[in-house]
């Protein structure tokens, strides 16, 4: 569906309709990116990918709680160089923006990652500063002002595509850290990656993650990172995506509202399937018909005219 209505422009990537594929969810081939796009995804982000291959942690790596996803994958992935086979490929195939997840251990490395992925075709670059819990990168990265603000400029530095700064939750203060980012060069903030949590099991009295700590995803994160969204829209400037427990259209005009200009939506996919990407553009744009507005844009940061 692309309708005017729908359309936005986050730091100038155009998408049709402001849902994303969150990263984190079937984001390593081609065909399954492919699949998200057909079933109307505005824009698809990939899994993190980093300079070398990484195995991950074993099984268990995910958890079905009550209110969503807990998980610690560990960042598996094969590397940029034999990723960027599978970006080539991806673009090759899919008519909608396709953003490439980093990260890395230094700023060095995040800007190594980032110029690899572009040069294989990523229209745009988003940093996992974020992971809860992966040693010595991700949150260990975005909690720390200095460090935080070092990778952007790198990462904007060598290349001239968007670049979003995925933020986590699990700080004291996000609208600080947000700032960082910005000042940097972020030209989107994505708000907000897992809240750090765990799961134990009472049978064998033994956490159930394999890393015992993970990140909690799903509708238990929705008010936490609307709350994050609507601090944020408050201090920067830049075009905020919101993250976290989005699962249909009011969860999407949730965000909208508190000032996120498009939606990933993750958790939801994996619960519910491919269909959720139409399920919610339907239903935003039913709702933008029915309240009189002609465009998505008009109600970003609505809640915030008093
Ligand atoms: C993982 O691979 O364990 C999750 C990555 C993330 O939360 O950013």
């Amino acid at each position: 569906m692309n309708t005017g209505r729908l359309a936005v422009d986050l730091a100038g990537l155009k998408l049709a309709n402001p849902t994303m594929l969150a990263s984190g969810i079937l984001g390593y081939s081609a065909e399954t990116l492919n699949s998200i796009a057909e079933n109307g995804a505005g824009a698809v982000v990939t899994k993190s990918v980093g300079l070398k291959p990484r195995r991950g942690y074993p099984n268990p790596t995910v958890v079905q709680v009550d209110c969503g996803l807990i998980n610690a994958m560990g960042l598996p992935n094969p590397g940029i160089t034999e990723f960027a086979a599978e970006i080539r490929k991806t673009k090759a195939a899919i008519n909608v923006p396709l953003i490439v997840s980093v990260y890395g251990y230094s700023e060095d490395e995040y800007a190594a990652v980032a110029k690899k992925a572009v040069e294989a075709g990523a229209d745009a670059i988003e940093l996992n500063v974020s992971c809860p819990h992966v040693k010595d990168t991700g949150s260990e990265i975005g909690q720390n002002p200095r460090v935080l603000d070092a990778v952007v400029k790198a990462v904007k530095a060598a290349t001239d595509r968007q670049v979003f700064v995925k933020l986590s939750p699990n700080v004291t203060d996000i609208t600080e850290i947000a700032g960082v980012a910005a000042k940097a060069g972020a030209d989107a903030l994505t708000v907000i990656n897992t809240v750090r949590a765990m799961a134990i099991d009472a049978e064998t009295a033994m956490p159930i993650l394999s890393n015992e700590r993970g990140g909690l995803s799903g509708s238990a994160m929705k008010p936490i990172a609307v709350r994050c969204v609507y601090d944020v829209y408050e201090h920067v400037k830049v075009p905020i995506v919101g993250c976290g427990g989005v699962a249909d259209w009011r969860d999407a005009v949730e965000f909208l509202l508190a000032g996120a200009s498009a939606v990933q939506i993750g958790t939801a996919l994996a619960l519910e399937g491919p269909e959720v990407f139409r399920a919610v553009t339907r239903g935003i744009d039913k709702y933008l018909r029915r309240k009189g507005f002609k465009s998505v844009n008009d109600v970003v940061g609505l809640s915030h005219r008093n």
